[in-house]
């Protein structure tokens, strides 16, 4: 059994990126990153922190644009049109969930796709459909990362991907397919998930709903890829999910959550060939991937 931890892979590919900023800057060229952040979802402005973090240790210029839950359309439609604009700016980020009366497909589709490096726009999602991907969705793309990584091999192998997401499961399903696998897309609705998981032997768990996928839905041998973050406060779930394990116990008390994947861990952990963690599986790696589609927006725009 073997546990694909993220951090070795992201650091590979940071590995990799050090080498091209360098040669970036002595060109003097820095590439930047600007975020938007909308409202005060607690998770989203975890993550636009940590991918600031993340640029800045790496030598790139990373600048969030905070707005407030009750924003008007046309004030971020202004603030997407001047970043488009400018040409210091490489990469736009639109941090998502957006507040309700903020149509997140018509903020997307005005971010300039050339500097779109979530891959969000309806461009580059067509881009990436053609087999010709110009930027790939960061998690996914990290996901591709870690299955090479780890010497999974996907050319005439059975994927299942749970989940429908604009933003995990679908550009998922897309790697996938091109890299020959044969794919199925399970979701909220699919009548007997567990039977169509069991098919799977590369399995992409992207739902959202802790747990939700267990020994019953695991083919023997199976890879299995966690990508759920959710944050847990039952007491007596985690207990359930992570039997003796202390260390969560604790973090509840201090926090008040724990993080716990879309995949009880522990019992799958018997039946699968390889598995990622959480936390320290995915996630690691969709930040990496941003910092890799950050440098390739500079390269495409600057040459
Ligand atoms: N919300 C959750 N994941 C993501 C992501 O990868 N990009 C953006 N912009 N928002 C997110």
């Amino acid at each position: 059994m073997q546990v694909m931890a993220g951090k070795p892979v992201a650091e590979l590919i940071r590995q990799r990126l050090r080498r091209e900023i360098e040669e970036l800057q002595e060109r003097g060229i820095v590439p930047s990153l600007h975020a938007i952040l909308v409202g005060n979802d607690p998770a989203s402005g975890v993550y636009v922190r940590a991918k600031a973090k993340a640029c800045q240790e790496l030598g790139l210029s990373a600048e969030t644009h905070h707005l407030p839950a009750d924003t008007a359309p046309e004030v971020l439609s202004e603030l997407i049109a001047a970043l488009n604009r400018n040409p210091q700016v490489d990469g736009i980020l639109l941090q998502l969930p957006l507040p309700p009366h903020l149509p997140t497909a018509r903020f997307l589709s005005e971010i300039a796709p050339e500097k779109d490096v979530d891959g969000f726009h309806p461009e580059n999602v067509g881009l990436l459909w053609q087999g010709r991907p110009r930027f790939v969705p960061c998690t996914p793309a990290g996901i591709m990362e870690l299955l090479r990584f780890y010497g999974v091999e996907l050319s005439g192998k059975r994927a299942v991907v749970v989940g429908r997401s604009d933003i995990v499961g679908k550009p998922m399903a897309a790697l996938l397919l091109a890299a020959n696998a044969t794919v199925t897309i399970a979701h909220s609705k699919t009548a007997d998930l567990p039977a169509v998981c069991r098919e799977a032997e590369v399995l992409v768990v992207a739902a959202g709903k802790p747990a939700l996928v267990g020994a019953a839905h695991v083919r023997p041998g199976a890879v299995v890829v966690d990508v759920g973050v959710n944050r847990v406060e039952d007491r007596a779930m985690v207990a359930r999910l992570f039997p003796g394990d202390q260390d969560r116990q604790g973090e509840l008390s201090k926090k008040g959550y724990t993080l716990v994947g879309d995949v009880a861990y522990s019992e799958v952990v018997e039946k699968a060939s390889a598995i990622t963690p959480v936390p320290g599986g995915v996630g690691p790696l969709t930040i990496a991937q941003l910092l890799a589609n950050t440098l390739r927006a500079a390269r495409l725009r600057r040459g």
